[in-house]
Formats: C-alpha cells, structure tokens, sequence
C-alpha cells in the first residue's frame, strides 16, 4: 500500500509530477471526506440549511465546466436515484445562451473545483439576480463561487496544483453522493445500501488501483506509445467516465480522444476505425455489460485495438484490466483511477509537461 500522505501539502515530495502525487491522494482524501460528513455516532451529516433547500426545491440545475461538469452528470444519477430529485446538468458556457424552462422551485447547484470559473460565475450572477437558490461545491471555501452562493458544500480534497483534475473530480463525486444520501434521509427514503460503508470501500478500491501504476504504464506502452486518437466506451453511468477519461488524455497527453455512448457508436462514430485504432472500454455496470461487450465486438471486427476495464464479478479473460468491485453506483470513484493513470503515462511517453498542459489554465477566470 501507498504510505500515508499530508493532502495538504503544497509541495510534491518524492513525487515527479503533481498529478501522480494527486492521483495517490484520492484514498485518503475520500476518507477524509467520510470523516467530515460524519457525526460523533457514524452518521451521516448534512448542513441542515442544504438539507432544507433540497427538500424545498422541485428540480436541480447542475451547472459546471470541464471535468466538474463530468462529475455533475454521475451526480444527477445519485440525486435522482437516491433522493428522488429530477436533475438537470447544464455546461456553465452554454447555460445563459440556451436557458432551459426552470420549474418553479428550482436549486441551483454549482461545482467548481476552483470556485473561481467566469463561466459558471456568470450563471450564478444571473440566477441570483432572479431570486433563486445555489449551492457550490467546490475545493475553496473562500472562493467566488462559494462567497456568492448561499450555501457551500466543501470537497475537502487538499490543494490540486496539476491543471488536469483528479482527485477533486474523485471528491466532487463523493460529495454529490453524500448530497444524495443526506438527502434521501431528510426525506425519509430508505437506502438499501449503507453508503458511508460502500464509500469506505471505494477509498480501498482506489488504493488498490494506485498501486496497480505498473500495469496501466505496461498497457499504454502497448497500446497508446505513439496513436493518435483513441475512443473511450461505456454505457450508463461508464459513458460519463469516458467523457472525463478522454478529457485526461486529451488535456495532458493532446491525443485525440474522444468519449462515446456504446449504443450511439453505429450511429456514425464507427466509421473512424481503423486498424489499429485503441477502443478503451468500461464495463462496470452489470446491466449493461452484454450490450458494452458486444459494441467492443463491432469495433474489433472493424480492426480496433480493444482494452476492455472491467469489474471484479464481470470480468472476462480477454479483459486488460479488472477493476475491485465497488458498489454499482459509486464504480466512477474506482474506474476513474486507471483513466487518470492512462493519461499520465501516455503523457509521460510522450514528454508532455504533465502538470501545465499547453494552452490551459487551472482556473479560468475569463467567459
Ligand atoms: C479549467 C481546467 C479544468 C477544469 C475546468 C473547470 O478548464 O483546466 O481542469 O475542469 O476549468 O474548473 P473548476 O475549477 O470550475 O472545476
């Protein structure tokens, strides 16, 4: 196992790069976050003023960008699964633009790690200015975006130096989860999990897969030394791991990457494959590992070169990479780690400046 490590440390050790150091801290930082969300007796504890505003409102509106926004699509499903709110989840840049309908008690939730994104800014200017209210989750209490909200759920996930997001993508999760079980309780649902168990369990997962560096380095030395583009695969909750997965790859090693809804990928996108072309495939999600199995299929008939990451109780032989299983759920907490560990290495390989990507800032304070 990894040694302990002081998430908030500024400096980056032993560690090459801040991002590999981040990418170790998640562990430990999801065990924080259990920590601080919970009282004296192990329960689960939520602000009793968020509680009161989410049972208050009638749809929620997740407005977020890059790798935030990511976070906020996984974050919908556990609003509306376990806590019965319908969720919208709206890229801050394009909110103002194409303003859906708004219910008429609606909560807006912003997640920023920063805290400080014009774009997301913007939104919530106007929709205070129209009466309505926000919460922010973000890793900077102080921020902006906190300051102007009137409530402030904070990820706890120590200071995040290297550009490309990855243990507040991780905490952002955690947090939405604890937002939806909080929740679900206030309103008096019964879970048939216990969630701060199943979070424990994912922080261990993760710490499995941190110490598995080896086998990701090994697989895109194979796979991904010198491509140019690669897809990224799933359905349900995996497609939106794919989303940020190919963000990483993007962001950091400037491979062109791209995530796709298995199911959407005859409706166009299979006409880029070629021989060679590296598929990474998510299969976490039980009810949908037939049909992900079967676009890998359509792909490798096509001469892709598949990785299927699969999960501990689905897993096949042929599969590059079995992931702990963890709860259906809460599988982004794990599947996203090796995603992270692909980009990194892929960037590695490529003598990318792994912590200040070309082109991109970490907080991006213009619109
Ligand atoms: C920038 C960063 C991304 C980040 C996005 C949103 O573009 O490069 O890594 O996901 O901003 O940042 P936020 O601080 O609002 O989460």
């Amino acid at each position: 196992f990894t040694a302990q490590i002081d998430v908030t440390d500024t400096e980056k050790g032993t560690y090459p790069h801040f991002m590999l150091k981040e990418i170790d801290e998640q562990p430990f930082v999801m065990r924080r976050i259990i920590q601080e969300y919970q009282d004296e007796r192990d329960n689960l504890k939520l602000d009793e003023d968020v509680q009161r505003a989410m049972m208050a409102c009638d749809r929620i509106y997740i407005i977020a960008a890059g790798t935030s926004y990511h976070a906020g699509l996984v974050g919908k499903q556990f609003l509306e699964k376990m806590a019965g709110i319908p969720v919208e989840v709206h890229v801050a840049s394009e909110f103002s633009y194409n303003m859906p309908l708004l219910s008429e008690k609606p909560l807006f939730v912003f997640i920023s790690q920063s805290g400080e994104t014009a774009d997301s800014r913007s939104v919530l200017v106007k929709m205070k200015e129209m009466g309505h209210p926000a919460l922010t989750i973000t890793n900077v209490p102080g921020s902006t975006l906190s300051r102007e909200a009137d409530f402030t759920l904070h990820l706890h996930a120590g200071p995040e130096i290297a550009v490309a997001s990855t243990k507040a993508y991780t905490a952002q999760i955690a947090v939405l989860a604890i937002l939806a079980v909080g929740t679900a309780r206030a309103k008096g649902l019964e879970l048939d999990f216990d969630p701060m168990q199943e979070l424990a369990i994912a922080a261990n997962a993760m710490e499995v897969l941190t110490d598995q560096k080896e086998a990701i380095e090994a697989l895109v030395r194979e796979n991904l030394g010198t491509t140019r583009n690669a897809f990224f695969i799933g359905r349900s909750t995996d497609y939106f791991v794919c989303l940020e997965g190919a963000l990483k790859l993007k962001e950091i090693s400037y491979v062109q990457a791209e995530g796709f809804a298995g199911g959407e990928l005859k409706h166009g996108t299979i006409a880029l494959i070629e021989k060679g072309t590296p598929v990474i495939a998510l299969a976490t999600q039980e009810n949908v590992n037939y049909s992900i199995r079967s676009n890998v299929q359509e792909v490798v008939a096509r001469g892709a070169n598949d990785m299927i990451f699969s999960m501990k109780g689905l897993e096949q032989d042929t599969d590059a990479f079995v992931l702990p299983r963890v709860h259906e759920l809460l599988t982004p907490l794990a599947s996203a780690v090796p995603m992270q560990l692909l980009a990194y290495y892929a960037a590695l390989h490529r003598d990318c400046d792994v912590d200040k990507p070309r082109n991109l800032a970490k907080s991006v304070t213009v619109e």
